[in-house]
């Protein structure tokens, strides 16, 4: 007998299996018709509130919402909205304005579905590993949340990468995917490749995870992994090569190799001649992936960032259907 899926309240992580199938299949559905679902939003409203850029993010959930008949309308709350003070009980006599509590309540008011973009602070590694700010909408809006990338996770980037896994794979064993460090000058956030190590492992593929020391993953998302030190090892058979810069997790934030032996051109490919990279963008062109790979029949890069649209329709229709 089939499982029954229960509907999600919220979406901010991998599920299980069985959803993680039906939002493929249902994005599928979606890129194949668009307009498929056209009614389906029709009078209700999805309020998209950024604390952080975004190009693809952005725009994709607009067009999703709009797929669906939805109205989207969108806050950069980091600059448009009052500075919001997150901590329950503070006294606010110093730069904050409005309270989260009061913000995400309002918000929750005027929303059928919120979508929240919340990155972390990388230097409070305990309130990061929280998802404290993400967590706090959650707690104060009342409505169904989407993350548009959270402390720890980017849950519609990595339906998106399983969507692009899944159409570009036909082979009858499972496909090999690493998920290899690429250098890069600034500290970046652990939430895409925790998210892409999570959905991979969750979607039962052979994943494969390679970084220099000290770059190890909050193992919460990458147990069931290999962890392989050697670049060049860890690649041999690959089918699929998630590239992505992360600073380290257990020196919270630090940046403690820039080793630009890490970044892959063709020459790193001699014993996977077939493998395809992909990579969330933006990408530091270069520094962290070469012109040659970007550019080149290997990437599917632009194919996941249109995957983006789908995922996000996927994942906004499944809570549709919930209310
Ligand atoms: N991949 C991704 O989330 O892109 P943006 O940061 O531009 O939204």
């Amino acid at each position: 007998m089939a499982n029954i899926i229960q509907p999600l309240q919220h979406f901010t992580k991998f599920e299980s299996l069985e959803l993680g199938n039906q939002l493929i299949e249902q994005a599928l559905a979606y890129k194949a018709n668009p307009a498929l679902d056209q009614a389906k939003g029709a009078g209700k409203r999805i309020g998209c509130i950024f604390l952080n850029p975004s190009l693809r993010t952005r725009v994709s959930t607009q067009l999703a919402a709009l797929n669906l008949g939805m109205e989207p309308i969108v806050l950069n709350m980091d600059k448009e909205g009052w500075a919001l003070e997150m901590q329950d009980g503070a006294v606010m006599n110093r730069g904050t304005v409005e309270h989260i509590k009061d913000a995400a309540a309002v918000l929750g008011s005027y929303f059928d579905i919120l979508a929240i973009r919340a990155f972390p602070s990388l230097t409070n590694k305990e309130e990061d590993m929280s998802d404290f700010t993400f967590s706090q909408f959650v707690k104060y809006s009342g409505v169904p949340v989407v993350s548009l990338e959270s402390a720890t996770r980017h849950p519609l980037q990595s339906l998106a990468d399983q969507i692009t896994i899944r159409e570009n794979w036909s082979g009858k064993k499972k496909p090999k995917v690493v998920l290899t460090w690429g250098p890069h000058i600034k500290a970046i956030p652990h939430a895409v490749a925790n998210s892409f190590a999570e959905w991979t492992l969750g979607m039962d593929h052979d994943l494969t995870i390679t970084h220099p020391v000290g770059y190890e993953l909050d193992e919460a998302f990458t147990k069931g992994a290999t962890i392989e030190y050697n670049q060049s090892k860890a690649l041999e058979d690959a089918d699929f090569v998630y590239v992505k810069n992360w600073s380290s997790f257990n020196d919270y934030g630090k940046i403690l190799s820039t080793d630009a032996s890490w970044m892959l051109t063709e020459n790193h490919f001699e014993n996977a001649k077939n493998a395809k990279v992909m990579h969330c963008l933006p990408v530091r062109r270069n520094l962290e992936l070469s012109d040659e790979i970007l550019d080149g029949p290997r990437s599917l890069v632009q194919v996941q960032a249109k995957n983006r649209v789908f995922a996000a329709q996927a994942a906004i229709s499944h809570l549709l259907g919930n209310k």
